[in-house]
């Protein structure tokens, strides 16, 4: 897919506030500080349609871009943000699963993970959350440009490993870098390929 057009349209803290749900709408979802808005900047060509920081708990809302006038793509904020107190990182997790739960026009998540980390429990309880919700998801490996090729590769294959032991099937994988600007295009092939645009 050839992106044209990408703007910016609302930033909203409850899912009754977010745009219409009136286009099919993909959401990229993960930790905090694993990229997010830095993927979502480098897939668009934007360099900073999405707010960035080095700081953790930057996405603070549910950020929504018109893509193409035709597809919503939506940053969330990160989840599992240890230096905010519980009340406000409960505040967090309500948000999002809220707008999970009830976003009619959510077609997939891609749940972004740091691919240097060995499986960590909140992530994969998260897509066991997903699943029993029955919402469908991706996986998004992150910041690929920081380790090796044959690194990210085992680190890869042992994710799979463990999804496997819970999972019959695996999601879709992808292998990303927005610092090296790659993967994005095959995240991108994928949203054509699961809706008519
Ligand atoms: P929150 O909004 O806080 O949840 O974070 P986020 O997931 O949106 O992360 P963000 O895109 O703000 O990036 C966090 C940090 O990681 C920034 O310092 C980015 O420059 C860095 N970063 C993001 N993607 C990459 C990548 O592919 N490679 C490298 N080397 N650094 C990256
Ligand atoms: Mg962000």
């Amino acid at each position: 897919m050839v992106i044209k057009t990408a703007e910016f349209l609302k930033s909203s803290s409850r899912w009754q506030d977010c745009p219409e749900p009136n286009l099919p709408e993909y959401a990229f979802i993960g930790r905090s500080n694993v990229g997010k808005s830095s993927l979502i900047n480098a897939m668009m060509n934007h360099k900073d349609l999405a707010k960035t920081s080095q700081t953790p708990g930057k996405t603070q809302l549910i950020n929504h871009f018109l893509v193409n006038e035709n597809w919503l793509l939506t940053d969330l904020p990160g989840f599992g943000f240890a230096r905010v107190s519980k009340s406000i990182r409960k505040d967090f997790e309500k948000i999002i699963t809220n707008y999970i739960l009830n976003r009619s026009n959510l077609v997939n998540l891609f749940v972004l993970i740091d691919i240097r980390h060995t499986p960590q429990k909140i992530d994969l309880d998260f897509m066991q959350w997903c699943g029993e919700s029955d919402i469908p998801f991706s996986i998004v490996f992150t910041k690929a440009d920081k380790l090796k090729p044959g690194a990210a590769d085992k680190n890869v294959a042992i994710y799979r490993e463990e999804l496997l032991k819970t999972w019959e099937e695996l999601p879709e994988i992808f292998v990303t870098s927005a610092e090296k600007k790659y993967g994005g295009d095959f995240i991108l092939d994928y949203i054509s390929a699961t809706n008519e645009m």
